[in-house]
């Protein structure tokens, strides 16, 4: 992409006291209206979390076997689609996720738990949360808000680091967004919460325990098979997963599929950065009951 194709980055929003971009507010009205089906499998997440890791996984083990040809001719984003997106000239997540005949509809979402569309609960529908390490979650984040121009204008690394401790980021803050979602357990049983670090750590335990939420049970053969499948360099190289098409992302300043890591953070904290980092953490977590790990 040269210099006089990049597309104009949006401002950042405040709106309903979280920050986002036009591109998730100009659509509100119908995002809070979507229409859920009891069947339908929300992947919510914090941005950089491991949507894209889980929704290959999960697309996997619903569709490999009765509709192989899926996984291998439709980008992923429009297997699942991304129900709080509107950019112009594409069809929104609600559009898309409408059109779908296929059961069960998966759907991503990034949105802090108070904004999910009140007929997922209604409906009762299965929920996964995918969370991940503040410090890994900034990274990553930081590398694709420069990659992406649909994002605001992230500024340099030091200057990101205190957008994302102040929730000065979009879909707000780190912290707000994995507590409340982690207490909505509390009252909403049907959210299954796994963590980045632990897919790394044990891919095929996560793929087991998925499974049981989900009420399936794959052969063996399968699960190793979509393990092997969802594997980093596997899936960097699926043209269908690594969004190789997408206009907004310079895949050049930094690919989406970028390193795949836990502790990418420490080739980017400096000591004193992640000083502040911690003892902000503290305040920020005081009484939560979610732990995360920074290596494994
Ligand atoms: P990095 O930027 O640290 O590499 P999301 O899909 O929520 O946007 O998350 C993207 C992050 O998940 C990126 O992190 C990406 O590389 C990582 N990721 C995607 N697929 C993965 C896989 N199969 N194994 C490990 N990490 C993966």
């Amino acid at each position: 992409m040269s210099q006089l194709d990049k597309p104009q980055r949006p401002p950042m929003i405040d709106f309903n006291g979280v920050c986002f971009s036009k591109y998730f507010t100009e659509n509100w009205d119908k995002v809070q209206n979507f229409t859920a089906r009891p069947e339908d499998i929300l992947i919510a997440t914090y941005p950089k979390a491991g949507t894209t890791w889980v929704s290959f996984i999960i697309d996997s083990l619903y569709f490999d076997q009765t509709c192989p040809e899926r996984s291998m001719s439709v980008p992923l984003t429009q297997r699942v689609p991304f129900l709080d997106i509107a950019v112009p000239s594409q069809p929104s997540g609600t559009e898309l996720a409408d059109q779908f005949k296929t059961s069960p509809r998966l759907i991503k979402s990034h949105l802090p738990v108070q904004f999910v569309p009140k007929s997922f609960w209604e409906n009762n529908c299965r929920i996964v949360y995918v969370a991940r390490n503040a410090k890994d979650s900034a990274v990553s984040y930081f590398h694709f808000t420069r990659m992406n121009f649909a994002q605001p204008d992230p500024g340099d690394w030091s200057t990101y680091l205190k957008s994302f401790m102040n929730g000065k980021v979009v879909f707000g803050s780190w912290y707000d967004h994995v507590n409340n979602w982690w207490k909505r357990k509390e009252i909403y049983e049907r959210i299954h919460f796994m963590f980045y670090e632990d897919l790394i750590e044990d891919t095929l335990q996560e793929i087991r325990k998925l499974c049981d939420f989900l009420g399936l049970s794959p052969s063996a053969e399968e699960l190793e098979k979509i393990k092997a499948a969802a594997m980093f360099d596997n899936m960097r190289q699926n043209k269908m997963i690594s969004y190789s098409t997408a206009k907004m992302m310079d895949q050049k300043v930094s690919p989406f599929l970028r390193k795949g890591k836990v502790g990418d953070w420490r080739n980017h904290f400096t000591v004193s950065q992640n000083e502040e980092f911690d003892e902000d953490y503290k305040q920020k977590m005081k009484g939560s009951e979610l732990f995360f790990r920074t290596e494994v």
